[in-house]
């Protein structure tokens, strides 16, 4: 059997842990690839609402294995205030959620660091604060504490000493206080014990699954958009959400890999810095945040709210291979007159159909739309495609035609039940 991938098409925030608890009542194993807590990963099931930035989304299945692969840039304390909230809340987690030891782990620098770099810059970027870019530089830098390093309490003490100085150094630039290396291991010596149960080198527990003909699936966090390669850089987060991020981030080969689900909202968001060809004036941007109810799971930021761009998409097609599109949140469009599709953008007095590599002619670009009439019936209720109304149906052809990729799940609505196969 082969792993499936879950990858967010858009700018993140599609619905992926929908679509994620969803398709895992039939997994064995989710594992998470990339990204850390910038995560707000929202599951809605019985009625109660859950938002996860860690731990995989399959954890509300009781036999399903939650791992944190080797991809992830983990911070411990958010990893245990989730294991606290998910246990009090009554589920259990002993024994089947696993954290690489091959991860990366958010240290205090960093977070301190994407705070006061992000400040200095005026918020440039618009990061979640949460560390992100700063760990994953230093894994370039080869300069990161991994998850093993925790419990080798020589190892970490040698790294923290050589590690220091330089960060104490930034920090003391930007007018903040320096850290001490006695408080820092003896913080991170201790979340060590807390996270020895967890800690295994899981790429042979994935690989067994895989090849056990278990049901394995790869949960991306942050979505096309935000990747560093393929982005809109430097508006990008600092790992590869793109279904090629899954094989390096899981250690599960590329030919180890089946169906890869996009994830795409019926409309589009964004949060943070950066251009949005279709993000819309004001008033109307104001109407589709209040229907779509578009504030972040991770920072409740107003996410920035725009018409389905169709230029973006058929990028996102590209460059992760989709076999399959998840299209959510079709039900917040129901009260719109007409819906729009951005199939094209006018740069420079031209039309282009191809998603630009530079940021500021992605600023500069003037979408062209194709129009189409509105269903203004509530949708909410419809549990097959025949279901929907029309307008609905031919919206939904539509974007299948203009992103060139079957559309083969359609959510209407936060719960569980909300969804629909084609
Ligand atoms: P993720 O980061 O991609 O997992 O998405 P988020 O959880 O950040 O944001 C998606 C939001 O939309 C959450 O509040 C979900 O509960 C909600 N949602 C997901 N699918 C649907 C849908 O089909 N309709 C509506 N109305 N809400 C949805
Ligand atoms: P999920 O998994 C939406 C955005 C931030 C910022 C940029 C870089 O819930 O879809 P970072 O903290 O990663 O260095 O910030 O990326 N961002 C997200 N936007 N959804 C997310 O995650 C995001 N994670 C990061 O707003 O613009
Ligand atoms: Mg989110």
């Amino acid at each position: 059997m082969s792993a499936s991938i879950v990858v967010g098409g858009q700018w993140g925030d599609e619905g992926k842990a929908k679509i994620v608890d969803y398709l895992a009542s039939q997994m064995d194993m989710v594992v998470r690839y990339q990204g850390g807590a910038n995560a707000g990963h929202t599951v809605v099931a019985n009625g109660e609402k859950f938002v996860f930035h860690l731990i995989p989304s399959g954890i509300l299945y009781p036999k399903t294995e939650c791992i944190i692969g080797n991809g992830v840039v983990f911070e411990p304390d958010a990893f245990l205030k989730e294991i606290e909230m998910i246990e009090s809340r009554g589920i259990a987690t002993k024994g089947r959620v696993f954290i690489s030891s091959r991860a990366h782990v958010i240290m205090p620098y960093h977070k301190l660091l994407d705070g006061i770099q992000e400040k200095a810059s005026n918020e440039r970027i618009g990061t979640t604060k949460r560390g992100i870019g700063p760990a994953y530089a230093d894994k370039a830098a080869r300069t990161g504490v991994r998850i093993i390093d925790l419990i080798n309490e020589n190892a970490l003490r040698e790294k923290i000493n050589m590690i220091l100085p330089e960060k104490n150094l930034l920090l003391t630039h930007y007018g903040d206080k320096p850290l001490k290396a006695d408080d820092i291991i003896a913080a991170y010596v201790a979340y060590g014990q807390q996270l020895k149960p967890y800690i295994e080198d899981v790429l042979f527990r994935i690989n067994a699954a895989v090849r056990g003909n278990k049901r394995v699936l790869l949960e991306g966090a942050q979505g096309t958009s935000l990747d560093i390669d393929f982005g809109t850089y430097p508006y990008v987060t600092s790992s590869n959400p793109i279904s090629a991020g899954a094989c390096t981030g899981s250690g599960v080969p590329p030919n180890g890999i089946g169906e890869i689900v996009g994830a795409f909202k019926a409309y589009i968001t964004r949060v943070g810095g950066g251009p949005m060809p279709t993000r819309l004036a004001k008033d109307e941007e104001a109407a589709l945040r209040e229907a779509g109810d578009e504030f972040g799971a991770t920072t409740g930021r107003p996410r920035g709210c725009g018409w389905f761009d169709g230029v973006q998409a058929r990028f996102s097609a590209i460059v992760n291979g989709f076999t399959t599109i998840a299209l959510t949140k079709i039900d917040v469009l129901s009260d719109f007159d007409r819906v729009r599709i951005c199939t094209g953008y006018r740069v420079g007095g031209k039309v282009i159909d191809n998603f630009p590599v530079d940021s500021e002619d992605l600023y500069r670009a003037e979408p062209v739309y194709e129009d189409m009439p509105g269903w203004k019936t509530d949708i909410t209720k419809a549990r097959s495609f025949n279901d929907l109304p029309p307008h609905a149906r031919e919206y939904v052809r539509r974007l299948e035609a203009v992103i060139g990729v079957k559309i083969g799940i359609v959510s209407v609505g936060p719960d569980r039940e909300a969804i629909l196969l084609r």
